[in-house]
This record gives structure tokens, sequence and C-alpha cells, in this order.
């Protein structure tokens, strides 16, 4: 190859890595707010010709206008999205487009437009992590009272109310919310006027710029803040423990929907079947859900990964951010909105779950309590007792109710009572009644603080 077609190749391959215009295009109405806000900040500071303002807040009403009928007239080509608007500024005004680069860097202008673009998925997100979590509180009133089995090692431990479970998943999504909010918050700066890195010589307003966008100050320091990406980490970050959360809870509705485990049901829509075994219904949605978090968790891996080494101030490196930020708002709103049907259209299979419960021995726990309660016998004693009475009865093969007196006698003198409790799961899960436990009563009364607490989310 020629020397020069030896250039023109890494011409076109410095524009390959270079571009990315084909995925920040999001970023477009945002940039537009942006330029709007520093255009009118110019003007008024008397920093540009007031008719070259005009001319500028006119275009750019245009563009938008272009944008919300989703008309593509930003050059794909374009390095970037902000490139491109510029670009369309000229065409379409001429020379007095020009003015719209004074007193601002692309360094300061992407990432203000990528803060609002964050702040608006935080509160997406947000808002459907309240709705997830209304649904789980809606499912919890219906079964305040409906017994199944509660695991721990996957073993079954104690009976508790589906209620209950329920609300244990919406505690989590409700703190997510939070979590979003917490972020948001943190770092409530505009990074307008920070300039490429040092700040500007011309006579801005910051505070103005920073108002009008609706943040609550400029960011305190210009060099740091063209090269910060903390608020893009914090929210990857907030991701992933969402994803995480909504990983849990696909596995557990998995795990619930297996035939020989047959806890809840789902609806056809929420299943599919298989192309080779005409009976499934397998429950794709909630294993999406699940795996799902592997990219969001990667995400956040990748942004650390590019940010880390990266001295002060702008480097290429960080337009990676923008890849891993959308895939992860895109990837949690496809994953909280099927998290949503699932929690609203599962149904509790109760007779199964009163069934599943039928596990020899699952109150032997209310048995030891029993014992410390009524016999004022200590507790790690009663539960020494319980274990030998528990091996009796699978000898016998009955319950811990059923068992003998001469039995019990034989295992402890103290034992040896005319008044020998029959302990059923029910009464089990009612006896759970301190704040924070599975008695149905309490479950109602969670049930209903959660509604007032997503109320306030
Ligand atoms: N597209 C770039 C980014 O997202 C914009 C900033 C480019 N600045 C520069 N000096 N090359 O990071």
């Amino acid at each position: 190859m020629s020397a020069q077609g030896v250039r023109a190749e890494a011409a076109a391959h410095m524009a390959a890595i270079g571009a990315s215009a084909h995925y920040d295009h999001r970023l477009a109405p945002y940039d537009v707010v942006v330029s709007r806000e520093h255009v009118a900040m110019l003007a008024r500071q008397e920093i540009i010709p007031s008719d070259a303002a005009a001319g500028l807040l006119a275009g750019l009403a245009e563009l938008e206008e272009q944008l919300r009928s989703a008309k593509p007239v930003l050059d794909p080509d374009a390095e970037d999205v902000h490139t491109a608007i510029e670009q369309y500024l000229e065409e379409r005004i001429g020379a007095d487009a020009g003015w719209l680069g004074t007193a601002r860097a692309r360094n300061d202008l992407a990432v203000t437009a990528l803060r609002l673009w964050l702040r608006d998925q935080t509160a997406e997100l947000g808002a459907t992590l309240v709705a997830l979590a209304q649904a789980l509180a809606a499912q919890a009133e219906e079964h305040a009272g409906t017994v199944m089995p509660g695991f721990s090692h996957l073993q079954v431990a104690q009976p508790v109310t589906f209620g209950h479970i329920c609300l244990a998943y919406a505690e989590a999504f409700l703190r997510d919310a939070k979590r979003l909010g917490f972020v948001r918050a943190l770092q409530d700066e505009c990074p307008m006027g920070a300039g490429a890195l040092a700040g500007t010589g011309f006579p801005i307003d910051r505070d103005s710029v920073a108002r009008g966008l609706g943040f609550r100050l400029p960011s305190a320091n210009s060099v740091e803040s063209v090269g910060d990406r903390g608020f893009a980490l914090d929210f990857l970050s907030a991701g992933a423990s969402i994803a995480l959360n909504l990983s849990r809870f696909g596995a557990e509705i998995v795990f619930w929907s297996s035939q020989p485990v047959g806890l809840i049901s789902l609806p056809d829509e929420l299943v599919s079947s298989s192309a080779a075994l005409p009976h499934k219904r397998n429950p794709d949605a909630a294993e999406l859900v699940r795996g799902k978090t592997g990219r969001v968790l990667g995400n956040l891996y990748a942004l650390q990964t590019v940010v880390k080494g990266l001295p002060l101030s702008y480097f290429r490196d960080l337009q990676e951010d923008k890849e891993p930020l959308f895939d992860t708002a895109d990837t949690l709103r496809l994953s909280l909105n099927a998290a949503v049907s699932l929690a609203t259209l599962m149904r509790p299979n109760t007779a199964t779950m009163r069934d599943r419960t039928d596990v020899a021995f699952i109150t032997s726990s209310d048995f030891a309590e029993w014992l410390t309660r009524e016999q004022r016998i200590p507790f790690r004693e009663a539960h020494h007792l319980v274990a030998k009475l528990v091996r009796a009865a699978g000898e016998l093969g009955c319950s811990l109710g059923e068992l003998p007196v001469d039995v019990r006698r034989g295992v402890d003198e103290r034992l040896a009572l005319t008044q020998w409790p029959d302990i059923t799961v029910e009464a089990s899960a009612a006896a759970r009644t301190s704040q924070g436990g599975t008695a149905p009563e309490r479950v109602r009364e969670a049930a209903a603080l959660l509604r007032t607490r997503l109320a306030e989310a």
C-alpha cells in the first residue's frame, strides 16, 4: 500500500475508534437544554450579541422539535452528538452558530448532558422500583395469613406467611429506590463553566446556569468536574444493587414455580414452552430477570476499569462512560418491568404451600420456646430436650405433639406433663408477633406502613 493509502486507512481507523454519535445521540435533547441555558446566560452577561443569541435559540428550538418528531436530522458520521448539533446549527443559522462555543468546551458540555440524562434515569427507575414494591405490598395484603414453609439453607425451617416473604423483597426494592435518590443528591452539581479544564476568562454566571438546569450548585473545581465520573459509578453501583436484588427475586420465583416445589403459579404470558417438551412451562421471564444481572455487574466493572489510573481532567477514555450507563439503564428498565409483572401476577398455590409445611418437626422451635415460656427451662436446655424428642418421635413415626407421656418422661422428668401442646403451623406463624415478624397481624401492619413509606418515597 502507498504511504498515502496507509495514512488514509489510519484516518479511517481513527474515525471509527473515535465515533460515538451512533450511541450518544440519545443525549441530543439534553445537549439542547444545556446549550439553551448557556446561550441565554451568555446573552444576559452581554458576552455574545443578542441577535446571535436569538438565532441560536431559534435553531435550538427547531432542533428540539425535529428530535421530538424523531426525524434523523443529526449527522451520524459526526464524531459525537455535540459536534453534530453544532454542525446542524451552522447549517441552519450560519456563522452565528459559532457563538455557541464561547466559554464552554465539549468537556463540560458532554458531562453536563450526561448528568441530566442520568437524573431522568434515576427518577424513572426509582418510580418503577416503587411500583414493584407496591405490587408486592398488594400480594402481602391478600396473603398476610397464607402459611408456607420458610427456608434457610433451602431446608424447611419454620412456617412463615407468603405476605411476609413478599414484604421482604419489597423492603429491598424500596431501599434501592432510596439508593438512587442518594446518588442523585450526592452530586447535584453542574459542571458547565468548567470549560476544557481550567474555567474561562469570560464573565459567565455559573450559578444561573446551574439553577436553570435544576442543579443545586455549580461544581466547585473545574479540573475535577470535567474528569470526574464518580456520579456515573455511583449510578452503576446502585444499578448493581438493584440487579442483585432482582436476581434473587428471579431465582426465588424459578424455585417456587418448579413442579416438585409448586408454591406458585405463573400466568401464560410470563412463561414459555419448550421446543422439544410439550408440557413445559419455563419461567423465562424470571430467569432473564436473574440472567440480565450479569451485564449490569459487568458495566460497573467496565467503567471502574476505565477510570482506574486516569490522572485528573479529561481523557478520551472517558467517552467509554456512556455505553455501560446506557446499557445498565436499559437493562434495568426491562428487568424491573418484567419483575413488576411477575410480582403482580404470580399466584401462590395456597393448598400446596400448606402441604409443603407438612414436614416432620417444622414446629420444633415452637416446642422449645413453649418449654422455655411455660416450664421455665432455659432455652439452650429446652433446645437439647426437643432434639431428643425429635429423635424419639422419628423412631415412633409420630409428631412431637403425639409423643406419649412415658416416652417424654424417658427423655426428661420435667417433660412428663399432662398438658402437652400440639402446635400447628398456623399457630406457629401466628405466634411470631414480634415487630417485623411473620404473624398475619404483623404482616398486615407492615404492609400498611410500607404503603405510607412508598407514598413518601
Ligand atoms: N464525546 C466526548 C465524550 O463523550 C466529548 C468530549 C470530547 N472532548 C475532547 N476534548 N475530545 O467524552
